[in-house]
């Protein structure tokens, strides 16, 4: 500045301002930037699920720190955010002692409202507070189900996470917890809050129920490709427990993990630049502030019986959660008051965890059944000893298939853990391995049943069950023909979503096929209210209204009654595709698979679903009954250009190999569709080859022609797109 010298304008900063700033200071001043900026992004990302810029954004800023940073490794921030990733693996980790111990909290057993009462009884009687003095006010969060966590920042910057441990020394777990999205790798400013010079924030890891089962998913197809050393786990807590003491940082920032935060650790004292909060909720607010996450179910209570609802409300939230709680804490909201409650042993006075029924117990296997779905599934359910998980009593826990029956080795007799988490169906977790030489009770060891094998034939109708190649699950083949299927076909067809019957439920559709009333479809709508009323337990009024119910379902619209009818893959967004794409059932029922293909969002498995479907004689039978029993809906002309678009007109076309999903007819249906001509041989005539699997020599003869060579998503996706093939 100031250079006589100065030259044109727009130059200014390169000629003027350079030779003051050299090109690392340059950098670092980027590097601030980039920092600032990419975790500013990540907060709004991961923490407030409101993302300013595109992903696309956030990658390119990220790399440009990366090239600074790969130029200049002097410039490493401890808060970029590029030591999210990589690291190199652990040998062990090191222990931490914790400068204030991490202590547990007492549990409040009693899982009745009672629990909250009890707790402020005692508050007040702690605090001498008698039936005058105004409600104590507390602060009611969660129980997150995970692991606890010590987050240490020093002038705003993390420096290490330690997990729990013994309360007095965990282990060292900085390289994992950093992956983790949602923790600021800086305190963001808070103009109210300048960051303390020590802040540790306590609080807890965990996963997500959601990234749980993708997690698991992900490990099963490892398992089943043949990796070693891969499982799957048992819930999210455990997933997230294994992610946390992982070696390999590459490892841990694969597994999904989360964190909400609760509490403190060590913390500067006011006179050294810490806080000055009255309150617990403020606390939680100057952490939500600095970029931590903090549960939005967290709340201030007045008193027990803002306790007690908020133990029950919260009860009643917990199956729809994303996340796993096993119970809430009640916490004393003044930080004075925590201060003279104090501790009593390892616990503190002023904060009480209470519980929720437990989502797993032990029981014992005392039968393996098989059940039969609607689609002819085979499931193998464990009958168990009632136990009491997830609030209800489960006597029934489902073990998938026969693979994962194996894989766990449940068998009859075994002690097992169930689980029951959310509304969804109990399922057996593992086998509690035999440890002395009697159970628990003194009894001996009752004997171990036989390892599960799938049933070669159904056992509701005797036909054969199979398990396809490559498929999990064994089949009944008798279709209709099998009373299990037929029931479960019935109360699929009266289904809400479907043409809706009011009031045939289960418990009736048993008895009705089971007396061999009924023994179709159609014949339910056969049924009048004299054959009705004669059946066992039920009152003339109910048969009344049921007759009612069926006359009203009889008016139905086309995606109802098509979803109804239970086609394999055929849900009831498909259906409503289906409906719309041709506007009336029979140009569905004589629709070539090529046809359905050319159905928006309807790929290959879902056109050979439907077409093998009306292929059956029985099937068309069903409809055509259903019909003359008076089932109508409103049709009409559909949306659908009959004429599939000509993309492929006047070339000629090679199909060689195995096609992942398509059958050689289907392919060459839609290549014809399409307007190609479809020849056996490679020439130099061939305009195009669709390979698969095992292609051989034609594949060869093609390249060396230098003639296009397409898989079967290139060739679905030229169809569906219409692009102009060159
Ligand atoms: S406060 C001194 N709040 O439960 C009080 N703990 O035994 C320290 N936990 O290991 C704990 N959610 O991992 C607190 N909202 C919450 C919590 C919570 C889960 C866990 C924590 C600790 C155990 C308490």
């Amino acid at each position: 500045m100031g250079n006589p010298h100065t030259p044109q304008q727009g130059s200014i900063f390169e000629e003027n301002l350079a030779p003051a700033l050299s090109g690392i200071e340059k950098s670092a001043i980027e590097v601030d930037a980039l920092v600032a900026q990419l975790n500013h992004h990540a907060h709004r990302y991961h923490v407030l699920d409101a993302p300013e810029v595109p992903d696309a954004e956030y990658d390119r800023l990220f790399q440009r720190l990366q090239a600074l940073e790969a130029a200049h490794p002097e410039l490493i921030r401890a808060d970029s955010p590029t030591r999210r990733v990589g690291g190199q693996p652990l040998d062990g980790f090191s222990p931490v002692r914790h400068a204030v111990p991490m202590l547990s909290i007492r549990t409040e057993t009693d899982t009745e409202a009672t629990g909250a009462e009890a707790f402020d009884a005692r508050i007040r009687r702690e605090l001498g507070l008698g039936e005058a003095d105004a409600p104590v006010q507390y602060v009611a969060e969660p129980k997150f189900d995970g692991l606890a966590m010590g987050l240490r920042y020093e002038q705003g910057v993390l420096v290490q996470a330690a997990t729990r441990g013994d309360g007095e020394v965990g282990e060292d777990v900085t390289q994992n917890i950093r992956t983790i999205g949602q923790i600021p790798l800086k305190l963001l400013a808070h103009p109210g809050q300048p960051a303390p010079p020590v802040l540790e924030v306590r609080g807890e890891v965990y996963m997500r129920r959601d990234d749980f089962e993708a997690l698991n998913e992900r490990q099963r197809q490892k398992i089943a490709a043949g990796a070693k050393g891969e499982k799957t786990f048992v819930n999210p807590r455990n997933a997230a427990a294994g992610a946390v003491r992982q070696l390999d940082p590459a490892i841990a920032a694969q597994r999904p993990l989360s964190f909400f935060a609760y509490g403190l650790g060590e913390v500067s004292a006011a006179a050294e630049g810490g806080p000055t909060w009255a309150t617990h909720w403020d606390m939680l607010q100057a952490l939500r502030a600095w970029g931590f996450p903090v549960s939005s179910l967290v709340a201030v209570a007045t008193g027990a019986a803002d306790l007690v609802a908020f133990h029950r409300r919260l009860g009643l939230q917990r199956d729809a959660l994303p996340f796993d709680i096993d119970g809430v804490v009640y916490k004393v909201n003044r930080l004075d008051l925590q201060r003279s409650l104090g501790f009593v042993t390892r616990e503190p006075r002023w904060a009480v965890a209470h519980k929720y029924p437990a989502q797993e117990q032990m029981t014992t296997v005392l039968a393996i059944e098989v059940q039969v779905g609607r689609t002819g599934k085979l499931t193998p359910v464990a009958k168990l000893a009632p136990v009491f998980v997830g609030g209800v009593t489960v006597t029934n826990a489902t073990l998938h298939n026969e693979d994962e029956a194996r894989r766990k080795d449940v068998r009859v007799g075994d002690t097992v853990v169930v689980r029951r988490a959310g509304d969804v169906i109990p399922e057996v977790v593992g086998v509690v391995p035999r440890s002395g030489a009697t159970a628990p009770d003194g009894s001996p060891w009752p004997e171990r049943g036989a390892p599960y094998t799938a049933p070669a034939h159904c056992p509701v109708c005797g036909s054969d069950a199979v398990r396809e190649d490559g498929e999990v699950d064994t089949r009944c083949t008798g279709g209709l023909f099998c009373g299990a299927q037929r029931k479960q076909a019935i109360l699929h067809f009266a289904q809400r979503r479907a043409v809706e019957i009011e009031g045939l439920g289960e418990k009736l559709v048993d008895q009705l096929v089971d007396g061999q009333v009924i023994h179709s479809l159609p014949d339910l709508y056969r049924l009048g209210f004299v054959a009705l009323a004669s059946l066992d337990r039920m009152a003339d009024k109910s048969a009344q209204n049921l007759v009612a119910a069926l006359d009203k379902s009889k008016h139905t619209t086309l995606p109802r009654f098509l979803f109804g009818l239970g086609i394999r893959h055929v849900g009831e967004t498909t259906a409503k595709d289906l409906a719309k794409h041709f506007g009336r059932l029979d140009a569905i029922m004589d629709a070539t698979e090529a046809q359905l293909l050319a159905v928006r969002d309807v790929g290959p498995v879902v056109a050979h679903s439907v077409h093998t479907f009306f292929q059956q004689a029985h099937n068309r039978e069903v409809v055509e009954q259903l019909r003359a029993c008076g089932l109508t809906w409103p049709e009409g002309e559909g949306t659908a250009d009959n004429a599939s678009p000509q993309v492929l007109a006047g070339l000629t076309v090679v199909l060689t190999g195995t096609l992942p999903t398509l059958s050689r007819d289907a392919a060459k249906e839609l290549l014809e569709a399409a307007g190609a001509k479809v020849t056996g041989s490679v020439s130099k005539k061939t305009s195009l080859v669709v390979a698969g699997a095992e292609a051989g020599s034609k594949l060869d003869k093609a390249r060396e022609l230098g003639i296009e060579v397409l898989d079967e998503a290139g060739l679905l996706a030229r169809l569906q797109v219409g692009a102009q093939v060159p």
